[in-house]
């Protein structure tokens, strides 16, 4: 019989079970507080999907005694944290700048000295593929820890048509080894680098002609991202980029009004982006047509936490007006150093005003569909991936509540055990 062959993995008693179960899309306004939340619950799992998810009395009626099972009592268990945005490939750090921001410097005054961006640049440019696979693979690790099971990660710290593709191809490694799953984006357009300072429409040329059939060809990415910003990338120049990666079958993603406003927040609503990201700067106009094209949006509070900034982007004008919202951690090394989903939940519930349930729902289901995963993975539904997380909570909000503590205890990808605590505090001690 099939059922024999699966391995199967009964997880019972929890505290609750969050299971986000709900329709078959991002969720909008009331319904980011619906967490199908089930009190003393149960998941089974079958192979690496999630077979039943109830009641612990009522899936365990139905069991054969001999399942393998797992006693979940004291623990809060949910879906996989899903990040929606990181730039999690790169050399170096930025610890300078960090402190040169404490000393009273502004992002903006370090980029346009030359630093900012362009410091990473250099720095993984200088680097090999190996060196950059293995800095990347380390820090997934710290990913896994804190609960995240899929992530997007941008390329964006080569600037040149053979850097980015290597940054690329980087990141495909880290996808076939898994066990994290990986989303690909390309972000050639991070900024101008130094080389086409004199002319920057020679650098668009380069993406445009080179780099976007390049990375079609080889498949080397899913979305592409611009960071239409001051001292960036310009709207138009924007526009331009967008239609030709669209041309080549990718689908769009925007770093807009995050620094300044531009305008590309309506862009990305114009050119029927899938998510708009950062929006710390959007207006209310902006906000309508955002809704209107069904853009997704993507709030990145630890940007403006490691910057110092009391800006954060308007979440309950967003969730208000129907923008179905995203939470991501924006992981990169010059304004948002954290891996942590648990801390930008945090952020989200104490600077922007998201109530837990909103945060969870952001972070999870909400995040899967902005990355076109919603119908697979994002909520503990009968027959989605096995992709779930056991949290040292009795009550799902204890996890924004204890900020800055890591409350995950076991991660499942595809229903296997990937981390557990107390398997890396044995190996610690011995
Ligand atoms: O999302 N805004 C552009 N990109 C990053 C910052 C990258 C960096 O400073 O290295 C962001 O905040
Ligand atoms: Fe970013």
């Amino acid at each position: 019989m099939v059922e024999q062959r699966l391995r199967s993995l009964f997880i019972h008693s929890a505290a609750q079970v969050v299971t986000l179960a709900g329709p078959r899309r991002p969720r909008v306004g009331r319904e980011m507080e619906e967490l199908g939340l089930i009190e003393n619950g149960a998941v089974l799992i079958e192979g690496d999907i999630v077979a039943a998810v109830g009641p612990a009395d009522e899936v365990a009626a139905a069991l054969p005694d001999t399942v393998k099972r797992w006693d979940a009592r004291g623990l809060v268990v949910l879906p996989g944290f899903v990040d929606a945005h990181t730039h999690l490939v790169f050399a170096g750090d930025r610890v300078q700048e960090f402190e040169l921001r404490a000393r009273g410097l502004s992002y903006e005054e370090i980029a346009h000295r030359g630093g900012g961006i362009r410091t990473t640049v250099r720095q993984t440019r200088a680097a090999s593929e190996d060196e950059l696979f293995e800095l990347a693979r380390h820090r997934l690790r710290w990913f896994l820890a804190h609960g995240t099971t899929t992530l997007e990660v941008k390329s964006g710290y080569g600037l040149s048509r053979q850097e980015e593709v290597k940054l690329l191809r980087v990141i495909r490694r880290l996808q076939q080894e898994g066990p994290l799953e990986i989303v690909l984006t390309l972000l050639a357009a991070h900024v101008v680098p130094e080389e086409y300072e004199a002319d920057r429409s020679a650098y668009l040329r380069m993406i445009i002609e080179e780099l976007l059939p390049d990375v079609a060809r080889e498949g080397l990415a899913e979305y592409h991202d611009v960071f239409c910003d001051v001292g960036a990338f310009t709207v138009e120049e924007a526009r331009i980029l967008m239609e030709a990666a669209r041309a080549h079958g990718l689908k769009l993603r925007v770093h807009a009004e995050q620094l300044a406003h531009t305008g590309a927040a309506r862009l990305a609503a114009e050119l029927g982006a899938r998510t708009a990201d950062h929006l710390d700067r959007v207006t209310e106009a902006d906000i309508a047509a955002l809704a209107e094209a069904g853009v997704m949006a993507v709030l990145l509070p630890g940007a403006c936490f490691h910057l110092g900034r009391r800006d954060y982007p308007p979440a309950r004008k967003l969730i208000e007006a129907g923008v179905p919202v995203v939470l991501a951690t924006d992981f990169n090394p010059g304004t948002s150093p954290t891996p942590s989903m648990p801390m930008i939940l945090a952020l989200a519930c104490t600077q922007m005003g998201m109530t837990p349930a909103e945060a969870i729902t952001a972070a999870t289901i909400n995040a899967a569909y902005s990355l076109d995963r919603g119908h697979r993975v994002g909520s503990l539904e009968v027959g989605k991936q096995a992709d779930l997380i056991l949290c040292e909570a009795s009550d799902y909000r204890h996890i924004p509540y204890f900020f800055g503590v890591n409350l995950v205890r076991a991660v499942f990808k595809r229903g296997r055990l990937v981390y557990d605590r107390a398997r890396e505090e044995q190996a610690f001690r011995e």
